[in-house]
């Protein structure tokens, strides 16, 4: 009986391996073919965090742009339901997409294009819309696409999940936040804007050419003349920019600019970024790590034969049913040597959704990407899509990190870190 239940389990992974993930649209073997990028120079680096300022500095980068936007994001949520279906109708009417959509961003992008400015978005393709089941209705994306933004999904690797929008090719901002309202306004979320250094950017920017270049055009269906004068009118639409919740009892950020002389490397994910991340770990005496999951992986191992001085400070939920099985298991893991594992408070984000850490109190690194295998793969960095071998094919995401070495920026992220692990409480300890 015992034996017929291991064999079942091991068939049970067996079929659930050899499984594509849905939306997948990877379709050639990823080489990983970028290095990181490091200065040691003059650069801006503006930090910015959900729930307090994330909306306002956002879309002002949006309100602000001259001549380009390039946005990479894994989807964009309607505030008001019109990328959502109900009775199997998705969308909303192209009439309440314009007048009636309070994503903030939705309507800056929708100015810029009119005013304009040249928008590309490149995003993941989780749901195409077509005319069967959609008549008349739209969402977000599909509006920008036929209002003359150029948008595309991703095909480079499974998913996209960097959270990147770069604005006239010399400013980039890397963050965590997906375009949703409870990202910006109810979750805790990081992220900067890299600008005053154009060997960052342009490292970037590459990388979005590259992916832009694979993706492929965002289907759109045909609309009547009466919706498509709406999509089509420039009339600028009023942006508004909702004040900052508030949730009793929290730590408050602010908006900060650090313009110095400093030493700073931007890399992305897949692309080795594994050795650098655990190499540089590794070699330092303390860590601190404020992220949402730490799932069951080499990060496990790497974190609980860490020698140094750790602090770990984890989202109180997450979304996602496997991704909570499998940091469950890593917590327990990490416990059972002596570490503590502390959450989030209950009752105040929905989720902890940000991800950073610091070495020895000094060096901050920024990610798009949470502590696992899709975001830091370990192993061969060649990563065949799932039509060329099932086999190899492994689940894995395009992120951006930034590693950042200031000793003001430092203390903000260490702040912050302060404050919301004592409003925390000891998972396992
Ligand atoms: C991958 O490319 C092949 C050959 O060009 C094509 O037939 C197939 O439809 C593509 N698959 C996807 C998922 O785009
Ligand atoms: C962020 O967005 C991605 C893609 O849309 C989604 O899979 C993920 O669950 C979202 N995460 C959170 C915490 O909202
Ligand atoms: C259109 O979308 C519906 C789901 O709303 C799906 O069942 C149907 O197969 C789609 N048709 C085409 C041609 O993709
Ligand atoms: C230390 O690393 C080894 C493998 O390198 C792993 O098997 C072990 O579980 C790790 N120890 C802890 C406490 O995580």
């Amino acid at each position: 009986m015992r034996f017929l239940s291991i064999l079942l389990l091991a068939f049970a992974i067996a079929v659930a391996r050899s499984q594509d993930a849905s939306g997948d649209f990877q379709n050639q073997t990823y080489n990983s073919p970028f290095q990181p990028v490091s200065i040691s120079g003059k650069a801006s680096i503006t930090t910015y965090f959900s729930p307090d300022t994330s909306i306002q500095t956002e879309t002002n980068m949006i309100i602000n742009a001259k001549q380009t936007i390039d946005i990479g994001i894994p989807g964009m949520d309607s505030w008001v339901g019109c990328s959502d279906s109900y009775n199997g109708v998705y969308g909303c009417s192209v009439s309440k997409q314009r007048s009636q959509e309070t994503f903030p961003i939705f309507q800056a992008l929708l100015n810029a294009i009119h005013r304009g400015v040249e928008v590309r978005i490149l995003t993941n393709n989780y749901y195409t819309p077509n005319s069967t089941c959609t008549s008349g209705q739209i969402d977000p994306i599909s509006f920008l696409a036929l209002a003359g933004a150029k948008v595309r999904y991703f095909t480079t690797l499974t998913f996209l999940h960097s959270k990147y929008c770069n604005v006239d090719g010399t400013s980039s901002s890397i963050s965590s936040i997906n375009y949703s309202q409870t990202s910006f306004m109810k979750n805790r979320e990081a992220g900067v804007i890299v600008t005053g250094n154009t060997q960052l950017t342009d490292f970037t920017n590459t990388v979005f050419e590259y992916d832009w270049n694979l993706g492929i055009d965002w289907p759109t269906i045909t609309y009547s003349s009466s919706d498509m004068k709406i999509i089509n009118d420039k009339t600028q639409i009023s942006v508004q920019i909702p004040s900052p919740p508030s949730f009793s009892g929290s730590y408050v950020t602010t908006v900060n600019t650090v313009s110095d002389k400093m030493k700073v490397t931007v890399f992305t994910s897949p692309d080795n970024a594994w050795d650098q991340v655990s190499a540089d770990i590794k070699a330092s005496s303390s860590l601190k790590v404020y992220i949402y999951q730490i799932t069951n992986s080499d990060w496990c191992d790497l974190i609980g034969n860490y020698t140094g001085d750790l602090s770990i400070l984890v989202s109180n939920e997450i979304y996602d049913y496997a991704d909570w099985q499998s940091a469950s298991e890593c917590y327990k893991h990490l416990s059972k040597s002596g570490i503590t594992i502390r959450k989030t408070a209950k009752n105040m984000y929905t989720y902890s959704h940000q991800k950073y850490w610091i070495l020895d109190d000094e060096v901050v690194y920024l990610s798009t990407g949470n502590w696992g295998n899709t975001d830091f793969p370990d192993g061969s960095q060649t990563f065949p899509s799932y039509n060329e071998s099932p086999s190899e094919w492994r689940k894995t995401n395009r992120d951006f990190n930034i590693k950042m070495e200031d000793p003001k920026l430092a203390t903000i992220y260490l702040d912050l870190f302060k404050a919301d692990y004592q409003r925390g409480y000891d998972y396992y300890n």
